[in-house]
């Protein structure tokens, strides 16, 4: 199983490639990882640490890719207390559901039992074009969360 396991939700590709990278920078600083775009519960491992990254479509809406998980985790309440995770959200302060996605998908693995590493980020596209760029920031930070995962 690979030290870390990052998990996107995404509908035009952004958030695949934001968790592309930080998968690059996880395996630069020593870690082992698996990056799934829109896997189901039964793809994923029942412990160690996810690493959640999703857009958020609609009005507050999980990208399509997303949502079979996500009504996974909620019709079948999976036993997640042995996973830690960390959390990164992409939207627009357009939309008053800003970075709704993710809001939904924590909650849902939270009411599994999995617990939180860190703050979540909510990267909002209007400031940053570059949605990489705050991810890197946060995820320096969220690294040195893992050693007492
Ligand atoms: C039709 C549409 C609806 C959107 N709805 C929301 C929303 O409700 N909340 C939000 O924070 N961002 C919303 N966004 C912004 C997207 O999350 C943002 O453009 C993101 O970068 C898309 O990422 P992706 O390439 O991973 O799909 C919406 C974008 C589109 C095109």
């Amino acid at each position: 199983m690979a030290d870390i396991t990052l998990i996107s939700g995404s509908t035009l590709g952004g958030a695949e490639y934001v968790a592309e990278h930080l998968a690059e920078k996880l395996e630069d600083a020593g870690f082992s990882t698996e990056t799934l775009h829109g896997p189901l519960l039964e793809d994923l491992p029942s412990d160690g640490v996810w690493l959640l990254i999703t857009s958020t479509h609609g009005a507050g809406d999980i990208p399509d890719n997303l949502q079979p998980l996500y009504d996974e985790l909620q019709e079948q309440q999976p036993d997640l207390s042995n996973v830690r995770f960390g959390a990164v959200g992409i939207g627009s302060r357009e939309y008053d559901t800003f970075c709704g996605a993710i809001e939904k998908v924590e909650a849902a693995v939270t009411s599994c039992g999995a617990k939180q590493l860190g703050e979540t980020l909510k990267i909002n596209i209007l400031d940053h074009d570059i949605p990489e760029d705050p991810a890197e920031i946060w995820l320096a930070d969220w690294k040195n969360l893992l050693k007492n995962a």
